[in-house]
């Protein structure tokens, strides 16, 4: 079974629908007095996304009032206020541009010692539940088809946790790190599990380096090999693309 996909001519138009669709969701959430929950990613992927947000924050007067986000991961160990931090990533493109109360965000904590991190992430998953889910979850999608930080491998009903990252991963990363020497070897993720939970997924992917990618996660076989193939199992997830990271579809 595929996943739904949409196609735009370009990424900022890409970024802008999926901006307008969290804006309707965010919306209607207010006229109703309810929170809306939104799962967060970092990368490069959603860049144009959150930068809409703030425009439409500061032009539209869209609120964040209701909003409360979790994201999907962080390095560890990492400082928050760290240069590559993700919890800095957030803060300068999104959390710090709008009115959303800072007791509503949540990104995992490179901090902790290794003997908090399995209650902290058990903690983490039960703040969701006790808020009834995640609304939209908002992904990119690595070059090896991982999801958050749920590298190959990773299984359907992962939890959130302490993952090693691949090789590729790092060296990817490394770019940011001035070097794989100084790339982190772990992460706190998000776990599979929450993520199919999610009531709604849109996956963002630009450029011809996805393409690849992009066509085993939709087309190929659902696998643990390539995490993202088990959106194909979600009743409501949709790849938003554009033309060069459809190409091969
Ligand atoms: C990192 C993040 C992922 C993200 C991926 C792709 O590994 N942890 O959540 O999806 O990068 O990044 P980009 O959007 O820059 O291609």
């Amino acid at each position: 079974e595929n996943i739904g996909t949409v196609v735009f001519e370009n990424s900022t138009a890409a970024s802008k629908a999926v901006a307008q669709q969290i804006a309707t969701l965010i919306r209607l959430k207010q006229e109703n007095q309810e929170s809306c929950i939104l799962g967060l990613a970092t990368g490069s992927s959603p860049k144009g996304l959150y930068a809409e947000l703030v425009r439409m924050h500061k032009e539209e007067g869209l609120s964040f009032k209701n909003v409360i986000t979790f994201n999907l991961d962080e390095y560890y160990p990492m400082e928050p206020d760290s240069i590559n931090s993700y919890v800095r990533f957030m803060k300068e493109l999104l959390l710090d541009q709008v009115d959303i109360l800072p007791e509503n965000y949540h990104i995992p904590d490179g901090t902790l010692s290794k003997e908090e991190i399995a209650d902290y992430c058990a903690n983490y998953e039960a703040k969701i539940e006790a808020l009834g889910g995640i609304d939209l979850q908002i992904l990119g999608i690595g070059g090896n088809g991982h999801i958050g930080f749920n590298e190959s491998g990773s299984l359907q009903n992962s939890k959130t946790r302490l993952v090693a990252l691949d090789h590729i991963t790092r060296v990817a990363a490394s770019k940011d790190f001035s070097g794989l020497g100084n790339t982190p070897r772990t992460a706190i993720t998000l776990g599979i599990k929450k993520i199919m939970e999610a009531k709604q997924v849109i996956l963002m992917a630009w450029g011809e380096g996805k393409s690849d990618i992009i066509k085993k996660s939709v087309e190929g076989e659902v696998t643990n090999q390539i995490p993202a193939s088990f959106l194909q199992e979600h009743n409501n997830a949709v790849f938003v693309l554009d033309k060069e990271a459809s190409s091969k579809l």
